[in-house]
């Protein structure tokens, strides 16, 4: 679909769910109004809301027509529901512990499900890991507290929670309030809200990711919000840490807790990895790996989910050098971009943009950057995502961490809205600083000046004989307080020692008076040859579940004319199984044949199947169209005289005649997608389809 199509399908959607929204509410008010519990004026401004609605959808409707050609779209969720349905009845994905009553946030794959997992983790392997020489690493989920404290986990990794205060049931604050302030300022209040309380509305819920939590609170009460379903009242918002907590070893005295990004096992490792790669910079690591988050309450299905498997990549570079040799390979591709600009614009709509552009024009912070967005860009078409529906979108200001330079969201469009997929931040030295500062062990690099530089140096020499004597016990604090101090602090102190008075100095909350003679500080010509830097680190982090779920929903559609076959259109690639083999009649020397071509093509390394279930023709190929298999092959009389198959692609339905022998390399190489479809019908001959396959 092209861009304008899946906008205007977006749009479209959104505008009958609000009408079907408004019309929940015009029929809970006329029920209320029955009842004595609404009046009249309510339930006529809701049918005249409902009206306006109903006319943005017709506008919307018309639009999408002319556009796409197409009669119009089904809502949303019966949508997910065929698709979901599909997912479950042909065991991609399973609700865990199903036979205890499941529970939420947690999904097994099944057969189909972990094939395709396997083949887009497989690709992702390919196209980062291997493409870019990345150093993979797997590092154990349980981590000690000390790691996820130094990290900022412990402490900040919260979201703020309310409970119902009749049920107990949890929920997100910040969900709850950004679902109330949609309803305002799209107009599905009763009455609707003014043109001012619409704009104050919408700036709010710009900004209610950086709510504290009594403003939270706060504007949770003034927009009247209660817990969804019950309706009851909602306690204040308070903080809930999203992290499973563990004790590790048999004492239970070593606390733990289930990762909750892959990253952190990287940065512990950064100075072996450094080791490992020469000491050069710029390198990358890789981690593919579950990782934990105790969501608080996971409705969004597969999106969603309290264990999930992430594709991690640490770049680490020089602060001052965020160049890639490799960007000129990605520069002219254009991506959809939603920059700040963009968003704060009135169109707020994402445009393709050449990614040289976007780094020459300062929109993306720096070429790494730009060179993973373009990289991600490639991959989402690889596995067979929709690009129309794949956008990168730009953190706003207030969304970044403090440390962050630029961050991008790459986000594709399903069912569920605009979902963010894979997160790519410049998170400056952060992350190695911390650990430096938790660890004590330096995680730096050094670099080598092109040429050697005269710099002026500050060397402090506490004279510990004399702290020792002035301090005793504390002399040690003293000295390291000395020799931590920054340049403008040891200046303080040489200045007062210098004047003849003691030098006042912090450590540890208390303040010690300095003597006359108790350091030495000393400023300094030196001719430096190299130095050490903590290096900067640009993290691509994907979540390989969001973009299986998005390919589920960006390949799922019905045969033409039938509303009972659903297909999978996966990419060769991505498919859990390549090919189905079919006997044309279940004859035993049909059997063998058949049996024969699926060996070959397992020892090519094809996932397949073999169908002799002797079902008609139209039926076996509506099975495999389920599970989106891309290829069959089927074998049969004229096979066995002339060693020829007949191989049929599973959109077209179109049909060749291919040798045997020649069947496993061409399915690799139409897998591998170094061959097109429409290459192998050009090459060998056509072949009708049977009658019975429509
Ligand atoms: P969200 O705002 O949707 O909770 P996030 O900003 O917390 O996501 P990150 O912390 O950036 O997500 O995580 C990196 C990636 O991990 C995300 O882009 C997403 O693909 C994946 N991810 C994060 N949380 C979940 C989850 N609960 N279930 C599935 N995947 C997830
Ligand atoms: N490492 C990024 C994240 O998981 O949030």
């Amino acid at each position: 679909m092209s861009a304008q199509g899946a906008e205007l399908e977006a749009a479209l959607q959104e505008a009958i769910e609000s009408v079907a929204r408004q019309g929940d509410i015009v029929r809970s008010l006329k029920a209320d109004a029955k009842d004595g519990k609404a009046d009249k004026a309510a339930v006529d401004a809701a049918i005249e809301a409902l009206k306006q609605l109903k006319v943005v959808q017709e506008q919307k409707q018309k639009a999408y027509e002319k556009a796409t050609g197409k009669s119009g779209v089904q809502s949303r969720e019966s949508f997910r529901a065929n698709v979901v349905n599909a997912l479950e009845r042909k065991l991609f994905v399973i609700p865990s512990f199903k036979i205890y009553g499941s529970v939420a946030g947690f999904y097994d794959y099944g057969p189909p499900g972990c094939a395709i997992k396997s083949n887009v983790t497989q690709a992702w392997r390919q196209h980062f890991v291997l493409e870019e020489g990345m150093l993979e690493v797997e590092c154990p989920a349980v981590t000690p507290e000390i790691v996820l404290k130094a990290s900022g986990h412990v402490e900040r990794f919260t979201d703020f929670m309310v409970t119902d205060v009749k049920t107990g049931d949890c929920h997100r604050a910040d969900h709850l309030l950004e679902a109330a302030l949609e309803a305002v300022f799209e107009g599905r209040t009763t009455p609707p809200a003014g043109e001012e309380e619409r704009r104050a509305a919408r700036d709010l819920h710009a900004r209610v990711g950086e709510l504290g939590v009594a403003e939270l609170g706060a504007a949770l009460t003034r927009y009247g919000v209660a817990a969804p379903e019950t309706g009851n009242e909602l306690s204040t918002p308070f903080p809930f840490n999203l992290m499973f907590k563990t004790s590790i070893g048999p004492k239970g005295d070593l606390t733990g807790y289930l990762r909750p990004e892959t990253a952190q096992g990287i940065f512990v490792n950064f100075k072996d990895l450094l080791y490992y790669n020469g000491n050069k910079l710029p390198f990358a690591a890789a981690q593919i790996g579950n990782s934990y988050r105790n969501e608080i309450s996971p409705r969004s299905g597969l999106l969603r989910v309290r264990e999930f498997t992430q594709a991690e990549i640490e770049h680490f570079c020089h602060p001052e050098d965020k160049r890639h040799p490799k960007f000129g390979s990605v520069a002219s591709l254009a991506p959809l971009l939603y920059s700040r600009a963009l968003q704060m614009g009135e169109e707020k709509r994402a445009l393709p943009m050449p990614l040289g552009e976007a780094v020459a024009g300062g929109v993306i912070a720096n070429e790494t950057l730009a060179y993973f967005i373009g990289r991600t860009h490639l991959f989402c078409e690889r596995i067979g995502l929709d690009p129309a529906r794949v956008r990168f979108r730009q953190h706003l200001r207030h969304e970044m961490a403090h440390y962050a330079e630029d961050c991008w969201d790459c986000e594709v469009h399903c069912s569920h809205g605009w979902i963010e997929c894979a997160g790519l931040a410049d998170r400056s030295a952060y992350d190695l600083r911390a650990h430096t500062a938790m660890s004590k062990v330096e995680l730096s690099a050094y670099e080598t000046f092109a040429e050697a530089r005269e710099v002026d140096t500050l060397t402090v020499l506490p004279n510990k004989k004399a702290l020792g004597q002035a301090f005793k016990g504390e002399a040690k604090a003293v000295t390291a307080a000395l020799e931590a101090l920054c340049e403008e602090g040891a200046l303080a102190v040489k200045a007062a020692l210098e004047a003849g008075g003691p030098a006042t100095l912090e450590a540890g909350g208390k303040t010690y008076s300095l003597p006359p003679g108790s350091v030495d500080i000393r400023k300094e010509r030196k001719r430096l040859t190299g130095r050490s830097f903590t290096p900067a680190v640009i993290e691509p982090s994907f979540g390989i579940g969001r973009l299986l779920y998005c390919l589920f929903e960006h390949s799922f559609y019905w045969r033409a004319g039938s509303d009972k076959r659903s297909v999978f259109r996966f990419s060769p690639l991505a498919a859990p199984v390549k090919a189905t083999v079919f006997p044309l009649l279940a004859r035993a020397e049909l059997n063998a044949t058949a049996a024969r071509v699926s060996a070959a093509l397992t020892r090519a390394g094809l996932a397949n199947a073999v169908d002799t279930t002797g079902n008609t023709i139209g039926k076996r190929y509506a099975r495999t169209d389920e599970l989106g298999v891309p290829f069959a092959v089927t074998v049969d009389y004229t096979s066995l005289e002339d060693g020829t198959a007949t191989l049929r692609e599973r959109d077209s339905t179109a049909q060749v005649r291919v040798p045997l022998d020649e069947l496993p390399a061409l399915l690799r190489e139409l897998t591998d997608l170094r061959r097109t479809w429409a290459d192998v019908a050009a090459q060998y001959p056509a072949q009708a389809a049977p009658a019975e396959e429509e």
